[in-house]
């Protein structure tokens, strides 16, 4: 609490110990009818049942990492999920490198510190009347986290700050930054419509840009390609396995750094 700058982001929160998953909680009140205000965070130490992209499982062990869910609860259509997912990169990326760690950006939604994954975002959006939605934004973030808590098959993959840094964190003092982070870009991105700072960022921090990638189909399939842009609507730029330029929309494929 003594951290928190903003002004109305993770002013509203609750606070668990185990969950099953933050997202699923906002989840099941929303759809109880219940009315979560505008910036409410939900927070755990630990979460027995978190999931990441494509349903993914997210390991949260105890109290080593942050687990938690952003909700939003805004009219302004033009705020989508892409908008929001870019947002909340920028937002972790910009915070952790306040604390000098140097973290990058994998489109979309991926935070990475020497090529290795160290955290998630995974935005929803639901609705519970035909113009209103919520926006829940989970972020998953490992931060203390050693190296045996990681399950076998995660291990050349996933990382922590903490094991690529050599140093532990506080992590109230890394969640209230990220939250004044995301509190001021939202507010830029509202009053301008204009979101050139969050996409010069995720430029600016990716490690996919300029590089070889491998594409990971729904359906199975794989292909190397190159990763050439970040567009100004938020869609990533590549060639595909044709030799065609195509713009691939967040959330269709999965990436690998290759
Ligand atoms: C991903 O990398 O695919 C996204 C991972 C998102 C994990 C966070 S942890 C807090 C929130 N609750 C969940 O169940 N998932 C998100």
């Amino acid at each position: 609490q003594k951290f928190l700058k903003t002004l109305y982001l993770g002013r509203d929160y609750r606070y668990y110990n185990v969950i099953d998953s933050t997202n699923k909680e906002v989840k099941r009140l929303i759809s109880k009818g219940h009315n979560i205000k505008n910036g409410s965070v939900f927070i755990c130490e630990t979460q027995t049942n978190g999931y990441g992209k494509f349903n993914r499982k997210w390991h949260s062990p105890e109290k080593s990492g942050l687990w938690f869910t952003i909700v939003l609860n805004i009219e302004d259509a033009d705020i989508d999920i892409t908008k929001i997912t870019l947002l909340t990169g920028a937002s972790v990326c910009q915070s952790l490198r306040s604390f000098n760690i140097d973290s990058y950006i994998k489109w979309p939604n991926d935070i990475y510190i020497n090529n290795k994954k160290i955290g998630g975002i995974l935005t929803e959006r639901m609705w519970c009347s035909q113009e209103r939605s919520y926006l829940i934004i989970g972020i998953g973030l490992n931060i203390n986290s050693t190296e045996d808590s990681f399950p076998k098959e995660l291990k050349d993959y996933a990382t922590s700050i903490s094991i690529e840094t050599g140093k532990n964190f506080c992590r109230a003092e890394i969640l209230c930054s990220i939250l004044s982070c995301f509190e001021n870009f939202l507010d830029d991105l509202k009053r301008s419509a204009n979101y050139d700072k969050i996409l010069e960022l995720n430029r600016k921090y990716s490690n996919i840009l300029g590089k070889k990638i491998k594409i990971l189909n729904p359906d199975g399939s794989t292909y190397e390609t190159e990763a050439l842009a970040l567009s100004d609507n938020g869609s990533l730029v590549i060639r595909d396995n044709l030799g065609k330029r195509k713009e691939l929309i967040s959330g269709e494929v999965s990436i690998r750094c290759s």
